[in-house]
């Protein structure tokens, strides 16, 4: 019996501009309210939090970012607290994507510190995990989910039992190769395990990586995914609305 709600969140990476925009989320709303049954969201530059929530603020879409400091307030050139995300009514944010994790150096301690901060400030983190082609042929799968899921866990069953999760394998982000849904749902399964470990088997596992249209429905048909953090998809409204309909 499946209780937790459906989520599916757009994660709009890098891309971009004030126009684009407008008709990307003018889509999104317009559309939105045919599809029941799902919590729906998108996370967007910095930049643009103030016109998604102009534009979505009366629709039944939420917003968020794509990434956020551990610290208050301060020195810190370049960095964006939780608090001015919450400022401008975010509800999520993404914390430890792969790219994040990759191409920036982000730590499996300093992801559960930035998912601390999240929920400090009242925001919920969507904490990303997965492992990369060359973990996945090594058999290494779930002791890399474990080891990034170690400080995120550890901060203990009421901060967890707030967050959301996100299962995405790295080789299957902007590759066109999606996990057979047989393959992420054993992932999710072990991830499960472990929230039900610590006592909060309610916590919603989405799974990211090349969600499509086409390949949504088979996805969501399995017992642990609760819905998708779509990149590429979620540029296009109508793509993204079919990924939530299914
Ligand atoms: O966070 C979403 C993500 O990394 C998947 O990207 O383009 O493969 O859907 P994409």
């Amino acid at each position: 019996e499946q209780t937790r709600k459906r989520l599916v969140i757009g994660n709009w990476k890098m891309h971009g501009q004030l126009t684009g925009n407008a008709s990307l989320l003018d889509g999104l709303r317009t559309g939105a309210p045919a599809v029941s049954g799902c919590d729906l969201s998108v996370c967007v530059p910095f930049p643009y939090l103030d016109q998604a929530r102009a534009s979505l603020q009366d629709s039944v879409i939420s917003w968020g970012a794509q990434d956020v400091s551990t610290h208050e307030q301060g020195a810190f050139t370049g960095e964006v607290s939780a608090g001015m995300l919450a400022d401008f009514a975010c509800q999520w944010v993404l914390v430890g994507h792969s790219e994040r994790r990759t191409l920036h150096g982000e730590t499996d301690r300093l992801v559960a510190a930035k998912a601390n901060a999240a929920l400090q400030a009242g925001l919920t983190p969507v904490v990303c995990v997965g492992e990369t082609l060359a973990e996945q042929e090594a058999g290494k799968t779930e002791d890399v989910i474990a080891r990034q899921l170690a400080p995120v866990l550890a901060l203990g069953a009421q901060q967890v039992g707030r967050m959301v999760l996100a299962y995405e394998p790295v080789w299957a982000i902007g590759t066109g190769r999606t996990a057979t849904p047989e393959q992420a749902q054993a992932v999710h399964a072990y991830i499960r395990s472990q929230l039900t470990g610590l006592g909060v088997p309610e916590v919603r596992v989405l799974y990211g990586g090349s969600v499509k249209a086409s390949n949504a429905a088979s996805l969501f048909a399995m017992p642990d995914i609760d819905g998708a953090l779509v990149g590429g998809a979620s540029l296009v409204a109508e793509e993204f609305l079919r990924i939530a309909a299914a």
